[in-house]
């Protein structure tokens, strides 16, 4: 079910709604990053099922349905009115829910209701992530758990470019594309650091019981020569050691709220 139309304050966000552009086609050429982050799901989820899942910016829904396998219910939100249509057209027949993101930075849930909060290639429009992890603490049950999807400025790639620079990662959201220019009108696109964004959880008393490197090999060249089946064959087998120094483009990690807290 569909709640009201997004307000104002969320124009700005809804670059998913430009008739221009078509976030279906993104995905188009895609193969390799889309089964990689379905290998991470799995495997941070596996064994685990839980009553009431959302999908936090989930956009037409291209990973409500893996989602549905680990939960009872899923609430697909997003602040985009097109992308909530084209994902009530396609998830015919699974139990998800469909409510628009009416203000900025809100998850619209009640205090302690979600068990397992999913947040994938969200991070990369959050300049100030702060408030949406505040809400994501607020709105999980205790001992619920969340998934969620880091935009790496720290990748490996991007640290040989800083080491050439004699500079640090920094541990701020880095404006990337369109906005690195300054255009403040256009919807934010930024990377984060890790430690940084894994900080603001551990801050609100959640622990990580998680973390995996996705789409290691996310490169123009390897994707041309290597077939896609051999590049999965390495993600699924180093996803995990391979976050350990925070190699690749996207970084997953799964939070854990204490059972004892409110
Ligand atoms: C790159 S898409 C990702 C969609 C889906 N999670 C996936 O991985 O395919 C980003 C989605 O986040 C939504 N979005 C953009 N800014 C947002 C914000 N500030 N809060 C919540 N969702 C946002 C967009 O409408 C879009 O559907």
């Amino acid at each position: 079910m569909a709640q009201a139309m997004a307000s104002t304050s969320a124009d700005k966000i809804n670059y998913y709604d430009d008739k221009k552009h078509n976030y279906v086609d993104f995905w188009v050429g895609r193969d390799y990053e889309h089964e990689s982050e379905l290998i991470a799901i799995n495997k941070l989820l596996k064994n685990r099922h839980y009553k009431l899942a959302m999908d936090y910016g989930g956009g037409y829904g291209r990973l409500t349905p893996i989602i549905t396998r680990y939960a009872d219910e899923v609430i697909l939100v997003d602040p985009s009115v097109k992308q909530l249509n084209l994902a009530k057209k396609q998830l015919t027949g699974l139990a998800v829910r469909f409510v628009i993101q009416e203000k900025k930075d809100n998850v619209p849930a009640k205090d302690a209701s979600i068990d397992l909060l999913v947040m994938i290639r969200v991070s990369h429009h959050l300049p100030d992530p702060r408030p949406v992890i505040a809400e994501i603490n607020r709105v999980l049950r205790p001992g619920g758990e969340a998934l969620i999807e880091i935009a790496n400025e720290a990748h490996f790639v991007n640290r040989l470019r800083y080491i050439k620079h004699f500079k640090n990662v920094p541990k701020e959201p880095v404006p990337i594309g369109v906005h690195a220019n300054g255009n403040e009108d256009s919807t934010p696109f930024v990377n984060h650091n890790p430690v940084t964004i894994e900080q603001a959880f551990v801050e609100l008393g959640l622990q990580r019981i998680g973390k995996l490197s996705v789409s290691n090999f996310r490169h123009r060249l390897l994707k041309q020569h290597i077939p896609v089946k051999a590049l999965l064959l390495g993600e699924r087998s180093l996803q995990r050691p391979l976050s350990v120094i925070n190699f690749g483009p996207s970084i997953f990690l799964l939070f854990k709220k204490p059972e004892n807290k409110r």
